[in-house]
């Protein structure tokens, strides 16, 4: 029998914990940043209303009609479709391996929150403390990026073992946890809003962060960025919504639901922006430069802008360092476990192996390569990967499933079981974005994405990185897709249960 929510609501509060993550706070802000900035917001909005939300409607329904994890929700629509499934669970595998980094990274922040260890200058304590990089690039010393930073090996390990043991406690161990993990961010980011936008020069920040160069907007990059900021985002396209919703009961509502977690989402992202925005116009302030000086690019705006903030915090620094990173590892814990649980899933549907055994395999695979992120070198791989895996491969799965399902099955049909169980009943809008407009603003945008990429190859990283991080990665995932789906596999326990789909 399939493991089920326990309880009501527990579905869409797993898959809004899942949703608002360290993409929010993390990765939103300096997207908007570079990709010039308010203006970001348009293309932002309307990839979630052509995209974001009919796909997740598109994984709602997968996973809760066809009961099961994203490759055997695509058998069952049709047995050639395995491999996109597996595709969107291999993704979803390469980002929690350094995704976990990221949130070792907060783990360690948080440790160092309690003596505000970063003093007056997070940068170098980011690059030389924590991460441990620089000394090795100054010093030319590239042998060295594959040792580890001694100070993510502890952070990095509790990290993994919190993961394992949720995903390992089943789905009534998800839905209780997501209780606390869900909620509990969104409370504290309200209360470092609230902080933010009554420092002084907190203005400044939020001009700049709203402040819109309306001729980015005829920059294609800037739509790729947006599209694959919404998938990431919304968790799309990494079979993740499709295994928490193989877990619903029949009948259960799909449009409602997807429509609380993307808007639910894009709202979390833009009130953790107003806090990044508002306390970096606080630095710029206390620094006396304009707030673009004040910006670190990059992941930096979480892990240096933010902390440099907190030392220069009027009262109780200690605290709200305390919250913000609290804020930061409850963020990514849960969508963390769901990126696990989308890998455990598909394999426990495959080889009918027990949860327990799965659990273990998965987790201590994604450990073990994983250390490739805290090691020294790590940051670099992490771009790469990151970059690739979100330009190319999340565009590509969402491609595909749109295709495939759109096309090969009937977007008419999964919107007539869409209807059936939704109180907000969707119309043909939604075959058109599922059909049309999605895969055509895809195929443009990868595209471009790959035209350019041939044209200037990525400068400032070691030639074995980009093949290893990049290219090479991405067809080792494209072949193991298929790989994947040749395999025969155990499934007699669950397809017993197709009678229910
Ligand atoms: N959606 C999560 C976030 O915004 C990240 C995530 C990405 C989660 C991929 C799962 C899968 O941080």
């Amino acid at each position: 029998m399939r493991e089920r929510w326990t309880w009501r609501g527990a579905f869409v509060v797993a898959a809004i914990g899942s949703a608002v993550g360290l993409g929010n706070m993390w990765r939103f802000p300096y997207v908007v940043y570079s990709n010039g900035g308010g203006a970001f917001l348009i293309p932002y909005l309307v990839a979630i209303l052509t995209a974001g939300i009919p796909l997740m409607m598109l994984e709602f329904t997968l996973g809760s009609r066809f009961s099961g994890a994203a490759p055997l929700a695509m058998k069952r629509v049709k047995p050639s479709f395995e491999f996109v499934g597996w595709w969107a669970v291999l993704a979803g595998f390469a980002i929690i391996t350094y995704y976990a980094a990221i949130l070792a990274w907060g783990l360690r922040y948080l440790w160092g929150a309690l003596t505000l260890e970063w003093g007056a200058d997070a940068g170098t304590y980011l690059y030389d403390k924590v991460l441990q990089i620089m000394p090795v690039l100054e010093a030319g010393a590239y042998g060295s990026l594959f040792g580890l930073s001694t100070s993510l090996i502890i952070p990095f390990i509790l990290g993994w073992l919190a993961i394992f043991f949720i995903v390992f406690s089943g789905v009534k161990g998800l839905g209780r946890v997501v209780m606390i993990t869900m909620p509990l961010p969104f409370i504290l980011i309200l209360i470092l809003m609230v902080r933010g936008i009554t420092l002084p020069g907190a203005v400044d920040g939020l001009n700049f962060y709203l402040a819109s160069d309306f001729s980015q907007l005829a920059n294609a990059q800037v739509w790729l960025a947006a599209y694959g900021q919404v998938f990431f985002s919304l968790s799309l396209a990494m079979g993740i919504m499709i295994a928490y919703a193989s877990y619903l009961p029949k009948g259960a509502d799909i449009s409602n639901n997807a429509f609380m977690t993307s808007l639910g989402d894009a709202l979390t992202a833009f009130l953790a922006g107003i806090v990044v925005f508002s306390t970096t116009g606080y630095v710029a302030y206390r620094l006396g430069v304009p707030v673009n000086e004040a910006i670190a690019s990059g992941p930096g705006l979480a892990f240096v802008a933010y902390p440099e903030a907190i030392s220069m915090m009027p009262v109780a620094p200690v605290l709200f360092g305390v919250i913000f990173f609290i804020t930061i590892f409850t963020l990514g814990l849960d969508s963390a476990f769901s990126l696990t649980e989308s890998v455990v899933a598909a394999i426990m549907d495959k080889f009918s192996l027990g949860r327990k055994l799965t659990a273990v395999i998965v987790s201590g695979a994604a450990f073990l390569i994983g250390l490739v992120f805290i090691s020294r070198g790590g940051l670099l791989w992490l771009d790469q990967v990151d970059y690739f895996v979100n330009s190319f491969g999340l565009v590509l799965v969402g491609l595909l499933t749109c295709l495939v399902v759109g096309w090969g099955y009937g977007a008419d049909k999964i919107r007539g079981f869409i209807n059936e169980t939704s109180e907000i009943k969707v119309g043909v809008w939604f075959d058109i974005c599922i059909k049309f407009i999605t895969p055509i603003i895809l195929i443009v945008l990868l595209t471009l994405n790959l035209i350019d990429r041939f044209k200037e190859p990525y400068e400032g990283y070691p030639a074995f990185m980009q093949i290893f991080g990049g290219w090479g990665f991405i067809a080792v995932l494209i072949i193991l897709g298929f790989v994947l789906m040749k395999i025969k596999g155990r499934e007699s326990k669950y397809d017993s249960e197709e009678g229910e789909v």
